[in-house]
């Protein structure tokens, strides 16, 4: 995780097996890169950067790590939180996600404001969509496949906690409308269907005490329900109808789709109380440890939510400790068999990348070296191939030596048989958070 202390730029990268010749874009993986000299802190509030890694026509032409120029990047120590209460929406570290949306790159963080990045990951700037946008960005919006209109939401410590966002395919802010919830949740993710939206009201809140000591400031709340909303697309706050699910917490959602009886399937990866308590404690958050922590793993969890009756039935569709899933995104709100998830204590105590099919249960499995992690799996789908994970898995892995690092590019079909290419990167890259494959006619907008 430990930071890397510039930025670099190369022409020359080795690559070992051969890189598909359709592969054709760039990939960007954000995550946080405190500036040297600067302290620790929490893990999710350092100044985000970019590695950036450019593939055409079965060669990698260039490597680039960049900050994107945020407050947190260039030593403006600015506050979020102003004396008076309000926030600045720019004042963040745009660590978390980079994602195409409209030909513009936008780098997020769910505190603040996208920053624009170019194609060459300078920063052009906040984005606030001509002055539209008036809250904070989540660092997970959803794509619709079928319009291509990007469903967001902003949350926030002041009300209204909770607003959602669409932008029209075309990138203008169509949809702004304040969410009721029951206060200051923190909100990583949220999924969409074909129909509805779901909102994650879960028992991570802020905390008065914990705003004046800067960093996170936000614990998880035992008086807090766990509740998913289940919204019309069309619908507003009025129409949200709330299920009560067993108290969990979750960062990250893997799908949701509604299922031909009317009840949705949503698949996410699950922290019982006592595990996100642990891993909050872990990554520099405040929550305090206790002796009844269980051990239990993140996993791969289903819940089948039934808005007409308002209940929930719950199950786990793995057992191992896994996290970052991903999709195919052009499935996203409808139904698919295939996530991509990358693993930890594997068999052996090895980390990698575990692929699921929820149609059989099965799972296939790309294991590193002990000392190699890797970071998300981004699905890039084939040209030709009808089957859903006929495609490509990209995922930048990071040793604990500080080895350089690589990019792996995967047959989505088959984990196993190990990658088809990999790109040697010049130097290590950091662990981080997400990432996408950015096409050349995404940019073309
Ligand atoms: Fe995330």
């Amino acid at each position: 995780m430990a930071p890397v202390p510039d930025e670099h730029t190369t022409h020359t990268l080795p690559t070992t097996g051969a890189l598909p010749p359709e592969l054709t874009g760039r990939y960007f993986r954000n995550g946080p890169n405190p500036l040297p000299g600067s302290p620790a802190g929490h893990w999710f509030t350092g100044a985000g950067m970019i590695h950036g890694v450019r593939i055409s026509d079965g060669r990698a032409e260039w490597y680039r790590n960049r900050w994107i120029k945020t407050p947190a990047a260039t030593g403006d120590d600015r506050p979020f939180l102003r004396e008076d209460g309000t926030v600045d929406l720019t004042a963040t570290s745009a660590n978390t996600h980079v994602i195409p949306h409209a030909g513009r790159i936008l780098a997020l963080v769910e505190a603040g404001l996208p920053y624009e990045l170019t194609p060459d990951l300078d920063t052009v700037g906040p984005c606030d969509f001509g002055g539209q946008l008036t809250t904070a960005m989540t660092a997970h919006p959803k794509e619709d496949p079928i319009t291509g209109e990007l469903h967001f939401f902003g949350y926030s410590l002041r009300p209204p906690f909770l607003t959602y966002h669409v932008l029209s395919a075309a990138g203008e802010l169509i949809r702004s409308t304040p969410i009721d919830v029951l206060g200051p949740s923190m909100m990583h993710d949220f999924a969409i269907t074909a129909n509805h939206v779901l909102w994650l009201d879960l028992p991570m809140t802020a905390n008065p005490e914990l705003m004046v000591t800067g960093g996170m400031p936000f614990a998880w709340n035992d008086n807090y329900p766990a509740r998913i909303g289940v919204m019309p697309r069309n619908g507003s706050s009025a129409d949200v109808r709330w299920i009560e699910i067993d108290s969990c917490y979750v960062f990250h959602v893997a799908n949701a789709a509604e299922n031909p009886d009317g009840t949705i399937a949503f698949d996410a990866v699950r922290y019982t109380p006592a595990m996100i308590q642990k891993v909050w404690h872990g990554i520099g958050g405040h929550a305090e440890l206790t002796d009844a922590q269980a051990n239990a793993p993140t996993s791969l969890h289903r819940w089948v939510l039934d808005p007409v009756r308002g209940t929930a039935r719950e199950s786990a569709l793995g057992a191992e400790s896994v996290e970052f899933p991903t999709i195919d995104d052009g499935l996203t709100g409808l139904p698919n068999r295939f996530v991509y998830t990358v693993g930890s204590n594997l068999a052996g105590g090895v980390r990698g990348i575990v692929k699921y099919d929820l149609r059989d249960g099965s799972t296939d499995r790309h294991l590193l070296e002990d000392t190699w992690q890797p970071g998300e799996a981004v699905f890039v789908p084939a040209q030709d191939g009808d089957a859903e994970d006929a495609g490509w898995l990209l995922s930048v892995i990071s040793s604990d030596t500080g080895a350089p690092s690589e990019l792996l590019v995967l047959d989505a079909t088959d984990l196993a048989a190990g990658p088809v290419a990999s790109v040697h990167l010049p130097r290590r890259v950091p662990s981080g958070f997400h990432g996408s494959w950015i096409t050349d006619a995404e940019l073309a907008g």
